[in-house]
């Protein structure tokens, strides 16, 4: 079908997502987009002529999802640790004798780059199957420069294969590699000097993000990584307050950064630092609910000071086997009591800033073609199904990828 040709979906009732409340919802409407933008929403009667037509039948069209923190290119997994976990063991405890995030860069620098996109691609389908047509995946289970790049390669590659978007994110300060053990001031050094230059110069990726944590890098670190990103002009996001507060929301926030993410114990100087940047926070239920955590978000402080809040499956083998977004919205309504339509605005408009991305997100003129087409009636129903609620037509880019 020639790029040129309108297309035209008719009878949908369409939850836009436009405004700062509410669904935006248009009922018995047509969407109308040629190429990769959509140029038209509203009633049938005033939709300009189309090549191809498809009916709705009445069924719900919304933006298509966007997952805004994943992990999904690795190798092997960590099912043993799940099961050491359930004996009593802590997340912490199996990082310091070696295993969790480590064991993920062990297997990850054994595969080649074919193996590593043949592990990983049926994660990404996954998540496009389930209504995902943007998704960030990260580096950080390389943790040398060659295998970082591998795992970036990879990640573009996953795009190409599954019609999806892909945002890279560099995490090489995911945890220290054996390599710097003891050294993790020459590790960030390195990274700065060395590493960071080569990322930028090799496109290959779109933000720098990093582990702030007990078990990671100190603020000092990151503030000094941070700097230095910002110096070749990559935009910034950080793993902040999970497991305790050292103050990375507020780090992140005083660098102007994109999101803070996992943030369960971000104090409240550090939601107000945030709400001042126009940073967005980004919502873990599924490291949350496997970390059997106890410590929730604060919401309420981010409701109150106007933080956007976006929620993403942070898909990864230690702390999120999570293959689902809309689980992930589930969870966040369940777990974090959010709004199903917090938890639908958490995984399109606010996630599509929290990538930095203003042309997705909400269907309107100008906006990319990204759209589900969903076996539900109710904008709701998307939260509300723990699964079910399939996607008819998953539509990225102005054209079907799924269904
Ligand atoms: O987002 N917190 C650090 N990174 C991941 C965990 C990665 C792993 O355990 O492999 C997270 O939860
Ligand atoms: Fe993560």
């Amino acid at each position: 079908m020639p790029a040129t040709d309108r297309l035209a979906l008719h009878g949908a009732r369409v939850a836009t997502l436009e405004g700062s409340e509410g669904y935006g919802l248009v009922e018995n409407a047509s969407v109308v987009w040629r190429g990769e933008r959509i140029e038209y929403v509203g009633p049938r009667g005033a939709a300009p002529p189309a090549e191809r037509e498809w009916e709705a039948g009445g069924a719900l069209l919304t933006p298509g999802l966007i997952d805004c923190h994943t992990h999904l290119v690795f190798a092997g997994n960590r099912a043993g640790e799940f099961e050491q976990r359930l004996k009593g063991v802590s997340y912490a405890e199996i990082a310091r004798a070696g295993g969790g995030i480590a064991a993920s860069v062990r297997a990850t620098r054994e595969a080649d780059e074919d193996a590593l996109l043949a592990a990983s691609l049926p994660r990404a389908l996954a998540l496009r199957d389930d209504g995902v047509t943007t998704v960030e995946i990260k580096s950080g289970y390389g943790l040398d420069l060659d295998s970082e790049l591998r795992m970036l390669r990879a990640a573009r590659r996953i795009g190409e294969a599954s019609g999806q978007s892909v945002r890279t994110s560099f995490l090489g300060a995911h945890a220290l590699p054996p390599e710097f053990a003891g050294r993790a001031d020459d590790y960030i050094a390195r990274i700065c000097e060395d590493w960071l230059p080569q990322i930028a110069e090799s496109g290959l990726a779109d933000a720098v993000d990093a582990y702030c944590e007990g078990i990671g890098f100190s603020p000092d670190q990151v503030d000094r990584l941070f700097s230095a990103a910002r110096r070749h002009g990559l935009p910034v996001k950080l793993h902040a307050d999970q497991l305790s507060d050292l103050g990375g929301a507020a780090l992140l926030a005083h660098h102007g950064g994109l999101s803070a993410d996992h943030v369960e114990y971000t104090s409240a100087e550090g939601v107000a630092a945030m709400a001042t940047a126009g940073s967005v926070a980004v919502l873990l239920p599924g490291a949350f609910y496997a970390l059997r955590e106890t410590t929730l978000p604060p919401i309420a402080a981010f409701r109150e000071h106007g933080v956007a809040m976006a929620v993403a499956t942070d898909l990864n083998p230690g702390t999120s086997p999570l293959a689902s977004l809309r689980t992930a919205m589930n969870m966040a309504c369940v777990l974090f009591r959010l709004t199903p339509e917090e938890a639908l605005r958490g995984a399109t408009v606010h996630a599509a800033r929290a990538l930095g991305l203003s042309d997705r997100g909400r269907i309107a003129p100008g906006q990319r073609a990204d759209l589900v087409l969903w076996q539900a009636e109710q904008p709701a129903e998307l939260a509300y199904w723990t699964a079910g609620a399939a996607p008819l037509r998953v539509i990225a880019g102005g054209r079907q990828i799924s269904c």
